[in-house]
């Protein structure tokens, strides 16, 4: 083979187990030859990249986001058909804001439980490409855990048991942690349940991460209270504080995340102010380890 061609920016880390931010890159020229393969490199490498003052309309954030794969098809949630451009935002279109209690509301706030995104969906994601578009003044923060780290502090005899577990996913169930209201709406209970092995190696890297989420629901071959207490103490093993970064958003931010090795949450601001982020989730092929995260394969 010959050497690897060297990197087209420079890259700083965000945080000290994972996550870089790219210098000096223009994301509206990411389809450039060799661009894409040096960010795809580091979004292997590092699971979170951050591009600031990027500031891409619709059009530019969707042709960015096709470089990793196929844009995530939520239209059987989206009736109206519009641009696959999903608001993490609580505008409500004619300048105000929403009052607390609307469960739009209610579903930004399950998202403040540690999750995977898609992982309810038969195809889950590779990644969510999220825009900051208008930032309150202070909260709003996104937090990020790896868990390629967290997978690897563990026992080693955890790890080899958590290599021929599968977990079963449920959208429902982590709006039903909120509020059993939001669970019952067809949004969350439309898609039938979901199970993936526990552990994703990344097919480029050879590195193992824990595929979990707020949406699991039950642990394959235990019953529900000792599958419960396993999800709540892995979760809590891949989000200690020092494992954590933080990400204070500032308008123009884009982050792109390997949903198989990061775990996030939103976190609260002031509701009176406005604050809009914008996702592009891309869907995961079977070239990206998809194939091997059914349950049944040999461990
Ligand atoms: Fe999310």
């Amino acid at each position: 083979m010959s050497e690897p061609a060297p990197l087209a920016f420079q890259t700083t880390p965000v945080h000290p187990l994972f996550g870089v931010e790219v210098l000096g890159c223009d994301l509206r020229r990411a389809g450039e030859p060799d661009l894409y393969a040096a960010i795809r490199q580091a979004f292997e490498v590092s699971s979170l990249l951050l591009f600031r003052d990027q500031h891409l309309n619709d059009e530019d954030h969707l042709a960015f986001a096709k470089l990793f794969g196929p844009i995530e098809d939520r239209s059987n949630i989206r009736m109206d058909g519009a641009a696959r451009i999903s608001g993490v935002s609580n505008e409500t279109g004619d300048g105000g804001v929403m009052d607390e209690a609307n469960l739009r509301l209610l579903d930004l706030q399950a998202n403040m439980l540690w999750h995977t995104d898609s992982t309810f969906l038969p195809v889950p994601a590779l990644a969510n490409i999220l825009q900051a578009r208008v930032v309150p003044s202070e909260g709003g923060a996104t937090e990020f855990a790896s868990t390629r780290a967290g997978f690897n502090g563990l026992a080693p005899e955890l790890q080899e048991r958590l290599r021929s577990l599968s977990f079963h996913h449920r959208y429902s169930h982590s709006r039903a942690r909120v509020d059993p209201e939001l669970a019952k709406l067809k949004r969350f209970t439309m898609w039938p349940d979901t199970e993936w092995r526990a552990v994703w190696a990344n097919p480029v890297t050879g590195e193992e991460a824990l595929y979990i989420a707020s949406h699991v629901f039950a642990v394959s071959g235990m019953q529900a209270e000792e599958g419960a207490a396993l999800v709540d103490e892995l979760i809590a093993a891949m989000t200690q504080p020092a494992a954590v970064y933080v990400h204070q958003w500032q308008p123009g931010d884009v982050l792109v995340w390997d949903e198989r090795a990061v775990l996030h949450r939103g976190t609260p601001w002031p509701y009176e102010q406005p604050r809009t982020l914008v996702s592009v989730c891309v869907s995961a092929g079977e070239g990206d380890g998809l194939i091997t995260m059914r349950p049944g394969l040999a461990a």
